[in-house]
Protein backbone atom coordinates (compact mmCIF):
# COMPACT_ATOMS: atom_id res chain seq x y z
CA UNK A 1 0.00 0.00 0.00
CA UNK A 2 2.66 2.31 0.90
CA UNK A 3 4.58 2.52 -2.34
CA UNK A 4 1.81 3.06 -4.40
CA UNK A 5 0.29 5.99 -1.94
CA UNK A 6 3.99 7.43 -2.21
CA UNK A 7 3.79 7.37 -5.93
CA UNK A 8 0.32 8.77 -6.02
CA UNK A 9 1.22 11.31 -3.65
CA UNK A 10 4.39 12.74 -5.06
CA UNK A 11 2.57 13.04 -8.17
CA UNK A 12 -0.45 15.77 -8.36
CA UNK A 13 -3.64 14.16 -8.94
CA UNK A 14 -6.28 16.65 -9.85
CA UNK A 15 -8.82 15.32 -12.68
CA UNK A 16 -10.73 18.12 -14.99
CA UNK A 17 -13.18 17.43 -17.86
CA UNK A 18 -10.35 17.95 -20.28
CA UNK A 19 -8.45 15.13 -19.23
CA UNK A 20 -7.46 12.04 -21.10
CA UNK A 21 -8.72 9.85 -17.88
CA UNK A 22 -12.34 11.60 -17.45
CA UNK A 23 -12.75 11.91 -21.47
CA UNK A 24 -11.98 8.12 -22.18
CA UNK A 25 -14.42 6.95 -19.04
CA UNK A 26 -17.11 8.89 -20.74
CA UNK A 27 -16.87 7.70 -24.14
CA UNK A 28 -16.47 3.97 -23.29
CA UNK A 29 -19.51 3.91 -20.59
CA UNK A 30 -22.05 2.41 -22.99
CA UNK A 31 -19.30 -0.19 -24.36
CA UNK A 32 -18.65 -1.46 -20.88
CA UNK A 33 -22.46 -1.79 -19.81
CA UNK A 34 -21.83 -3.69 -23.05
CA UNK A 35 -19.06 -5.73 -22.46
CA UNK A 36 -20.48 -6.45 -18.65
CA UNK A 37 -23.69 -8.43 -20.46
CA UNK A 38 -22.24 -10.02 -22.35
CA UNK A 39 -23.49 -13.62 -22.04
CA UNK A 40 -20.00 -14.81 -21.13
CA UNK A 41 -19.46 -11.92 -18.87
CA UNK A 42 -22.55 -12.53 -17.28
CA UNK A 43 -22.16 -16.92 -16.88
CA UNK A 44 -18.50 -15.46 -14.95
CA UNK A 45 -20.36 -12.75 -12.76
CA UNK A 46 -23.05 -15.82 -11.58
CA UNK A 47 -20.23 -18.14 -11.42
CA UNK A 48 -21.98 -20.27 -13.81
CA UNK A 49 -18.39 -21.14 -15.82
CA UNK A 50 -16.91 -24.21 -16.20
CA UNK A 51 -13.28 -24.73 -16.51
CA UNK A 52 -13.13 -25.34 -20.75
CA UNK A 53 -14.55 -21.83 -21.06
CA UNK A 54 -11.72 -20.25 -18.26
CA UNK A 55 -9.17 -22.13 -20.50
CA UNK A 56 -10.89 -20.76 -23.30
CA UNK A 57 -10.59 -17.43 -22.13
CA UNK A 58 -6.79 -17.55 -21.06
CA UNK A 59 -5.92 -18.92 -24.92
CA UNK A 60 -7.60 -15.90 -25.85
CA UNK A 61 -6.09 -13.74 -23.30
CA UNK A 62 -2.88 -14.68 -23.87
CA UNK A 63 -2.62 -13.88 -27.80
CA UNK A 64 -4.32 -10.41 -26.64
CA UNK A 65 -1.24 -9.28 -24.19
CA UNK A 66 1.20 -11.12 -26.45
CA UNK A 67 0.38 -8.01 -28.71
CA UNK A 68 -0.53 -5.60 -26.05
CA UNK A 69 2.77 -5.81 -24.28
CA UNK A 70 4.89 -6.47 -26.87
CA UNK A 71 4.00 -3.21 -28.65
CA UNK A 72 4.15 -1.28 -25.02
CA UNK A 73 7.73 -2.46 -24.87
CA UNK A 74 8.78 -1.87 -28.78
CA UNK A 75 7.14 1.36 -27.95
CA UNK A 76 8.24 2.07 -24.13
CA UNK A 77 10.27 5.27 -25.20
CA UNK A 78 7.50 6.96 -26.62
CA UNK A 79 6.02 10.35 -25.70
CA UNK A 80 2.50 8.97 -26.01
CA UNK A 81 3.65 5.50 -24.12
CA UNK A 82 6.30 5.93 -21.73
CA UNK A 83 3.91 7.48 -19.22
CA UNK A 84 2.20 4.52 -18.56
CA UNK A 85 4.35 1.91 -19.06
CA UNK A 86 4.23 -0.44 -15.78
CA UNK A 87 5.53 -3.57 -17.08
CA UNK A 88 6.56 -4.73 -13.46
CA UNK A 89 3.30 -4.46 -11.97
CA UNK A 90 1.17 -4.18 -14.41
CA UNK A 91 2.36 -7.10 -17.03
CA UNK A 92 -0.13 -10.04 -17.58
CA UNK A 93 2.22 -12.34 -19.91
CA UNK A 94 4.17 -14.38 -17.17
CA UNK A 95 1.06 -14.58 -15.23
CA UNK A 96 -1.10 -16.00 -18.33
CA UNK A 97 1.82 -18.67 -19.69
CA UNK A 98 1.64 -19.79 -16.03
CA UNK A 99 -1.78 -20.28 -15.85
CA UNK A 100 -1.52 -22.07 -19.28
CA UNK A 101 0.52 -24.54 -18.51
CA UNK A 102 -1.00 -25.31 -15.11
CA UNK A 103 -4.07 -26.29 -17.11
CA UNK A 104 -2.74 -27.67 -20.13
CA UNK A 105 0.70 -29.23 -19.26
CA UNK A 106 4.36 -27.88 -20.87
CA UNK A 107 2.97 -28.50 -24.48
CA UNK A 108 0.49 -25.57 -23.91
CA UNK A 109 1.39 -23.70 -26.82
CA UNK A 110 0.38 -26.44 -29.44
CA UNK A 111 -3.28 -26.80 -27.38
CA UNK A 112 -4.23 -22.77 -27.87
CA UNK A 113 -7.72 -22.02 -29.61
CA UNK A 114 -8.44 -18.87 -30.15
CA UNK A 115 -11.55 -17.74 -32.23
CA UNK A 116 -10.86 -15.34 -35.21
CA UNK A 117 -12.29 -12.16 -33.20
CA UNK A 118 -8.98 -12.81 -30.93
CA UNK A 119 -6.55 -12.89 -34.12
CA UNK A 120 -7.91 -9.68 -35.31
CA UNK A 121 -7.80 -7.73 -32.10
CA UNK A 122 -4.00 -9.08 -32.01
CA UNK A 123 -3.62 -7.42 -35.72
CA UNK A 124 -4.88 -4.61 -35.08
CA UNK A 125 -2.87 -4.10 -31.73
CA UNK A 126 0.07 -4.77 -33.87
CA UNK A 127 -0.98 -2.26 -36.23
CA UNK A 128 -1.44 0.70 -34.20
CA UNK A 129 1.92 -0.21 -32.43
CA UNK A 130 3.54 0.47 -35.99
CA UNK A 131 1.20 3.60 -37.47
CA UNK A 132 0.04 4.94 -34.52
CA UNK A 133 1.72 4.37 -30.60
CA UNK A 134 -0.45 7.30 -29.26
CA UNK A 135 -3.20 4.65 -29.43
CA UNK A 136 -1.91 2.12 -27.27
CA UNK A 137 -3.03 3.70 -24.37
CA UNK A 138 -6.41 3.48 -25.32
CA UNK A 139 -5.93 -0.20 -25.66
CA UNK A 140 -3.68 -0.32 -22.18
CA UNK A 141 -6.61 1.17 -20.37
CA UNK A 142 -8.83 -1.04 -21.91
CA UNK A 143 -7.61 -4.31 -19.70
CA UNK A 144 -5.53 -3.06 -17.02
CA UNK A 145 -7.75 -0.95 -15.80
CA UNK A 146 -10.64 -3.42 -16.18
CA UNK A 147 -8.43 -6.44 -14.78
CA UNK A 148 -7.93 -3.88 -11.75
CA UNK A 149 -11.68 -3.29 -11.32
CA UNK A 150 -14.07 -5.90 -12.41
CA UNK A 151 -11.35 -8.19 -12.98
CA UNK A 152 -10.79 -8.46 -9.34
CA UNK A 153 -14.31 -9.50 -8.42
CA UNK A 154 -14.28 -12.10 -11.45
CA UNK A 155 -10.76 -13.73 -10.08
CA UNK A 156 -12.82 -14.37 -7.08
CA UNK A 157 -15.74 -15.91 -8.62
CA UNK A 158 -13.70 -17.98 -10.84
CA UNK A 159 -11.70 -19.36 -7.95
CA UNK A 160 -14.85 -20.31 -5.90
CA UNK A 161 -16.79 -21.94 -9.29
CA UNK A 162 -13.97 -23.83 -10.25
CA UNK A 163 -12.93 -24.86 -6.61
CA UNK A 164 -8.96 -23.68 -7.73
CA UNK A 165 -6.67 -23.66 -4.61
CA UNK A 166 -3.70 -22.14 -3.77
CA UNK A 167 -4.04 -19.51 -6.43
CA UNK A 168 -3.41 -22.00 -9.22
CA UNK A 169 -4.54 -21.40 -12.35
CA UNK A 170 -5.25 -17.64 -10.93
CA UNK A 171 -2.18 -15.61 -11.67
CA UNK A 172 -3.41 -13.55 -14.17
CA UNK A 173 -5.87 -12.09 -11.58
CA UNK A 174 -2.92 -11.59 -9.34
CA UNK A 175 -0.88 -8.51 -9.31
CA UNK A 176 1.50 -9.19 -6.74
CA UNK A 177 3.81 -5.41 -6.74
CA UNK A 178 0.21 -3.32 -7.03
CA UNK A 179 -0.46 -3.01 -3.34
CA UNK A 180 -3.94 -1.01 -3.56
CA UNK A 181 -5.80 -1.07 -6.82
CA UNK A 182 -7.45 1.68 -6.49
CA UNK A 183 -4.63 3.92 -5.42
CA UNK A 184 -2.85 2.54 -8.78
CA UNK A 185 -5.62 3.13 -10.77
CA UNK A 186 -5.07 7.15 -9.55
CA UNK A 187 -1.83 7.02 -10.67
CA UNK A 188 -2.81 5.09 -13.85
CA UNK A 189 -4.46 8.08 -14.42
CA UNK A 190 -2.63 10.53 -13.65
CA UNK A 191 -0.40 9.58 -15.93
CA UNK A 192 -2.82 9.19 -18.59
CA UNK A 193 -3.86 12.60 -18.24
CA UNK A 194 0.38 13.90 -18.49
CA UNK A 195 0.42 12.65 -22.06
CA UNK A 196 0.52 15.98 -24.48
CA UNK A 197 -2.01 15.19 -27.51
CA UNK A 198 -2.74 17.26 -29.96
CA UNK A 199 -6.77 17.52 -30.95
CA UNK A 200 -6.81 14.89 -33.85
CA UNK A 201 -4.48 12.78 -31.69
CA UNK A 202 -6.78 12.74 -29.00
CA UNK A 203 -10.06 11.95 -30.65
CA UNK A 204 -8.39 9.08 -32.44
CA UNK A 205 -7.31 7.63 -28.79
CA UNK A 206 -11.50 8.21 -27.85
CA UNK A 207 -11.95 6.11 -30.86
CA UNK A 208 -10.19 3.59 -30.28
CA UNK A 209 -11.00 3.29 -26.67
CA UNK A 210 -14.54 2.53 -28.17
CA UNK A 211 -12.93 -0.25 -30.89
CA UNK A 212 -10.74 -1.37 -27.50
CA UNK A 213 -14.16 -2.31 -25.64
CA UNK A 214 -15.65 -3.46 -29.07
CA UNK A 215 -12.88 -6.13 -30.08
CA UNK A 216 -13.24 -7.43 -26.05
CA UNK A 217 -17.20 -7.90 -26.55
CA UNK A 218 -17.03 -9.33 -30.05
CA UNK A 219 -14.02 -12.20 -28.43
CA UNK A 220 -16.64 -13.01 -25.76
CA UNK A 221 -19.12 -13.52 -28.35
CA UNK A 222 -17.08 -15.61 -30.31
CA UNK A 223 -15.90 -17.69 -27.32
CA UNK A 224 -19.54 -18.08 -26.18
CA UNK A 225 -20.43 -19.64 -29.20
CA UNK A 226 -17.20 -22.05 -29.17
CA UNK A 227 -18.79 -23.47 -25.84
CA UNK A 228 -22.83 -23.51 -27.12
CA UNK A 229 -21.04 -25.58 -30.27
CA UNK A 230 -18.66 -27.76 -28.02
CA UNK A 231 -21.54 -28.27 -25.26
CA UNK A 232 -24.07 -29.18 -28.34
CA UNK A 233 -21.81 -31.85 -29.88
CA UNK A 234 -21.25 -33.36 -26.26
CA UNK A 235 -24.92 -33.46 -25.42
CA UNK A 236 -25.60 -34.96 -29.10
CA UNK A 237 -22.32 -37.90 -28.15
CA UNK A 238 -24.17 -38.71 -25.12
CA UNK A 239 -27.54 -38.76 -26.50
CA UNK A 240 -25.96 -41.31 -29.24
CA UNK A 241 -24.43 -42.71 -27.00
CA UNK A 242 -27.53 -43.63 -24.58
CA UNK A 243 -29.68 -44.69 -28.18
CA UNK A 244 -27.04 -46.85 -29.00
CA UNK A 245 -27.13 -48.74 -25.55
CA UNK A 246 -30.95 -48.53 -24.84
CA UNK A 247 -32.92 -51.34 -26.96
CA UNK A 248 -35.33 -50.32 -29.63
CA UNK A 249 -38.86 -52.19 -27.69
CA UNK A 250 -41.39 -51.21 -30.24
C1 LIG B 1 -14.07 -0.36 -14.25
C2 LIG B 1 -16.99 -4.04 -13.26
C3 LIG B 1 -16.01 -6.05 -17.52
C4 LIG B 1 -13.02 -2.42 -18.50
C5 LIG B 1 -14.93 -1.20 -13.62
C6 LIG B 1 -15.46 -0.96 -12.29
C7 LIG B 1 -16.26 -2.00 -12.03
C8 LIG B 1 -16.28 -2.88 -13.16
C9 LIG B 1 -17.03 -2.23 -10.72
C10 LIG B 1 -15.10 0.20 -11.38
C11 LIG B 1 -15.92 1.39 -11.77
C12 LIG B 1 -15.40 2.62 -11.10
O1 LIG B 1 -14.39 2.61 -10.39
O2 LIG B 1 -15.99 3.68 -11.34
C13 LIG B 1 -16.96 -4.91 -14.31
C14 LIG B 1 -17.66 -6.17 -14.37
C15 LIG B 1 -17.39 -6.72 -15.59
C16 LIG B 1 -16.50 -5.83 -16.28
C17 LIG B 1 -18.53 -6.73 -13.27
C18 LIG B 1 -17.84 -8.01 -16.20
C19 LIG B 1 -18.00 -9.10 -15.60
C20 LIG B 1 -15.12 -5.25 -18.15
C21 LIG B 1 -14.56 -5.51 -19.43
C22 LIG B 1 -13.71 -4.50 -19.72
C23 LIG B 1 -13.74 -3.58 -18.59
C24 LIG B 1 -14.87 -6.73 -20.27
C25 LIG B 1 -12.88 -4.27 -20.92
C26 LIG B 1 -12.38 -5.19 -21.67
C27 LIG B 1 -13.05 -1.56 -17.43
C28 LIG B 1 -12.27 -0.34 -17.36
C29 LIG B 1 -12.56 0.25 -16.13
C30 LIG B 1 -13.53 -0.62 -15.48
C31 LIG B 1 -11.33 0.18 -18.40
C32 LIG B 1 -11.98 1.54 -15.57
C33 LIG B 1 -12.97 2.67 -15.76
C34 LIG B 1 -12.36 3.99 -15.30
O3 LIG B 1 -12.25 4.18 -14.11
O4 LIG B 1 -12.00 4.79 -16.16
N1 LIG B 1 -15.47 -2.36 -14.12
N2 LIG B 1 -16.28 -4.74 -15.48
N3 LIG B 1 -14.62 -4.06 -17.66
N4 LIG B 1 -13.79 -1.70 -16.30
FE1 LIG B 1 -15.08 -3.16 -15.92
Amino acid sequence: MEADKQKVQTEKVQVTDRDLSEQIKAVTKESHVRAENTELMLAFQRGNINLQQYKLLLCSLYKIYEALEEELDRNASHDSVAPIYFPQELGRLEALKKDLEHFHGQDWRKKMIVPAATLRYAQRLREIGSEHPEYLVAHAYTRYLGDLSGGQVLGRIVQKSLGLKNGEGLAFFSFPTVNSPNLFKQLYRSRMNSIELTETQREGVLEEAVRAFEFNIQVFDELQNLVSISEKNELRQRHKAHTLKTPDVR
